[in-house]
């Protein structure tokens, strides 16, 4: 048996039987594991395949296999196919198990590596090739996190083609039932979605090239009556950013048999003999303390162990983005009135987005022409940086680096440098064509002409914008490998660009951004620390949508912005206080013109932004409750300093609800024992009597109400 152990939680392979590794346990903690836990998997039954003789007889199908493949026996779906001259390899078999630490794929991101992991690398080989395949697993105890991935190393002397590579295969546990997901679209992304699959498979993913508004790389599995406090689940997390698949397969039994990583639609990779194939990092996390629990382990092995070490914990300052203020109507002067507004609010960070560069008015035309549009900024990016920066503000520059628009001298000079299929029609979306990343000088130009404006030494911020699906996933580059290369090759040269820039941009806090939360990934935020949410900027529809996102990201990561009110997505109209309370419980920032503020407005937006900056650290750093409120379609959330001492209350009412009770909020994650003083009321609580009495607020009949309310310990009961 091997076994890797978390905190709370075990998982222990085992590679006895007839040489398929399987999976004994994940769950709780098991101190001594006895080799009855492979009970379960030792039955002869009638009307299943099997493999080997005499005591080595095995029907793979009744196995909880920790990697599958066609061919022997296993019915269910396959973690791999790989093929050689058309043949499936169908003979592999634990050949060794090494506790040997590896590093993360050298093409992909990775967890960050600290030399605290139990490493375990179980090898099977194929017994008629010599093809292997290694099964890479690191447990970080402290956040009960598993990362599992799968190399494929060709050993063999003739080359091979890859159709499936899964990054794991894992078997859950009878009594896991429902899978909640966070199916989304544009403008209302990561919406949670709870269901019970039933028998059969149960899957999602993305062919867009990119992880997508639609469907998020990321998966909870909950045992029977698992809420937000209690009951067990397990998480997944793909540190991957492009086409992937998500799959449940609930098979004859009840049992349930997940795989993750790239999606095997369009996928074949051809692999020489000598070559390795490295698939992506999967995160997954145990938790016996519910949903909650789960996403507060997924919260700080984010924070702890993907974003990159040097921001993880930087206080983010507050941004004001121009885009919905001027889209792209505006000249030095305007920007120039904007940031003398900004700065006298409080700002700290000016950022520029789209419209600055080549002939862009629209967005029909000049993506790809990194160098400034002189009519409209006559004295370049430089002028707009200084004045920022004089103001007392730092300055951040919008890009689109993935695109081509056909309007632009780039596309002109090099028609070929999209991903395109020679002869055919290009689809457009958005007027724009992909740029085809998996080319080397493709990167390089892009690399040195945005370069040429970040070393002014003048941009603090980029954010790094991507609007649309990308099609054909084709490289003519690469014709003459099969086709299902391109969205792995992309993916690859758009981590080799991200790491390049921020290698040689370190001090340049980048934030991602694809059409608003369309790309929202670990595999992003392993270069970029933060990530603008959705394009919906309404406070009412942002709950939902900072809710979905915090089931797997931490609130440090979601750009979250008050913007002008009618909201410009939906037309709604809401307070500066709902607005503000909902944005402050992210990332804080404005998106909205300044110069049109009233008296009034202005004076709440800068009592906001010294509000924030006071708690930022406690915002943007501690542990994250959702609550359950009482009253009907009310939302609640916590902050919690790690040592229990202070925590910062979201509560929102959005939906008038007339002649109610008032609302009961109970809280957890706080401090029983401790004594607790609400700053705006003067109040006192008791720890106890928020969690188990709760906190009382009479709303009235109006909706669009909300709360944020600091809480710090006082007097001697704090731990
Ligand atoms: C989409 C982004 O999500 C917006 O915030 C803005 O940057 C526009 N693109 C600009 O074209």
């Amino acid at each position: 048996m091997h076994v890797l152990n978390g905190n709370r939680s075990s998982y222990i392979i085992d590679a006895a039987a007839g040489g398929f590794p399987v999976c004994c346990h994940w769950g709780g903690p098991i101190a001594s594991p006895s080799n009855n836990l492979a009970d379960l998997h030792l039955r002869d039954r009638s009307f299943f395949v099997h493999s080997g003789a005499g005591t080595d007889r095995i029907q793979p199908e009744l196995l909880p296999l920790e990697c599958s493949w066609p061919g022997e026996g296993d019915f269910r779906q396959s973690m791999v196919d790989i093929r050689q001259g058309g043949e499936p390899l169908c003979g592999f078999r634990v050949s060794s198990v090494r506790s040997e630490a590896f590093s993360a794929p050298a093409q992909l991101p990775g967890f960050l590596r600290k030399g605290d992991e139990q490493n375990l690398v179980i090898a099977l080989t194929d017994d008629h090739t010599g093809l292997v395949l290694e099964l890479r697993y690191a447990m970080i105890a402290e956040h009960d996190a598993i990362v599992r991935s799968l190399v494929i190393r060709n050993e063999t002397d003739r080359s091979v083609s890859v159709e499936r590579a899964f990054s794991a295969r894992v078997q859950l546990p009878p009594g896991v039932q429902d899978i909640l997901h966070l199916p989304g679209a544009w403008a209302r992304e990561r919406n949670i979605e709870r269901r019970r699959p039933g028998t059969g498979t149960f899957s999602f993913g993305s062919l867009r090239g990119a992880s997508s508004h639609s469907f998020s790389p990321s998966a909870a599995l909950l045992a029977d009556g698992t809420g937000e406090r209690s009951g067990e689940c397990y998480g997944f997390s793909l540190v991957y950013s492009g086409n992937f698949l998500f799959s449940a397969e609930t098979d004859q039994d009840g049992g349930m048999n997940i795989l993750m990583g790239l999606n095997p639609e369009g996928f074949s990779w051809n692999l020489a003999p000598g070559e390795v194939f490295e698939t992506p990092e999967l995160v997954m996390i145990h938790a016996d303390d519910g949903l909650g629990g789960l996403s507060r382990r997924f919260h700080r092995f984010t924070r702890e162990r993907i974003l990159p070490g040097r921001w993880a914990e930087r206080a983010r300052p507050i941004l004001l983005n121009n885009w919905e203020a001027t889209y792209f109507d505006f000249d030095e002067e305007k920007l120039g009135r904007i940031i003398d507004s900004a700065s006298e609010l409080g700002i700290e960070l000016f950022v520029l987005d789209d419209g600055w560069f080549g002939e862009r008015n629209n967005d029909t035309t000049s993506l790809g022409d990194w160098f400034v549009n002189r009519n409209k900024l006559p004295g370049g990016i430089e002028a707009v940086a200084r004045k920022a920066h004089e103001a007392g503000m730092q300055f951040g520059l919008w890009f689109e680096p993935e695109m081509v628009s056909e309007e632009s001298e780039l596309f002109r000079q090099h028609p070929d440098w999209c991903l395109h299929i020679p002869g055919r029609e290009r689809p457009e979306g958005r007027n724009q064509l992909v740029l085809d990343l998996c080319r080397g000088e493709v990167r390089d130009a892009l690399f040195a002409s945005i370069s040429e404006i970040l070393d002014t030494g003048l941009i603090d911020y980029v954010k790094w914008d991507m609007n649309r699906s990308a099609a054909p996933l084709y490289s003519p580059a690469y014709s003459d490998e099969p086709m299902g290369n391109c969205a792995y090759r992309y993916a690859a040269g758009l981590y080799g660009l991200f790491g390049r820039f921020t290698a040689a941009y370190p001090d340049i806090l980048f934030e991602g951004c694809s059409g608003g939360g369309g790309r929202f990934d670990a595999g992003v935020l392993a270069y970029m620390p933060q990530y603008w949410t959705s394009d919906n900027t309404d406070a009412y529809d942002r709950i939902a949508i900072q809710e979905g996102t915090s089931i797997f990201y931490p609130p440090v990561s979601m750009g979250s912005h008050v913007s002008a009110v009618p909201n410009h997505q939906t037309g709604r109209l809401s307070s500066p206080a709902f607005r503000f309370a909902v944005a402050a419980a992210g990332n804080l920032g404005y998106e909205l013109d300044p110069l049109s503020l009233g008296v009034e407005e202005r004076l709440e937006i800068s009592w906001q932004i010294a509000f924030y900056r006071k708690h930022r650290k406690l915002i943007q750093g501690g542990d994250f409750y959702r609550l359950e409120p009482s009253g009907v379609g009310e939302h609640a959330w916590i902050t919690v300093a790690r040592d229990g001492s202070e925590f910062m209350l979201f509560w929102f009412h959005p939906e008038g609800a007339v002649n109610r009770a008032p609302s009961r909020l109970r809280l957890f994650g706080i401090d029983s024992a401790s004594s607790y003083l609400e700053e705006a009321e003067g109040k006192l609580y008791g720890g106890d009597e928020l969690i188990h009495h709760g906190l009382i607020h009479n709303w009235g009949d109006a909706g669009g109400l909300s709360l944020i309310r600091y809480f710090h310990a006082e007097g001697e009961r704090l731990r």
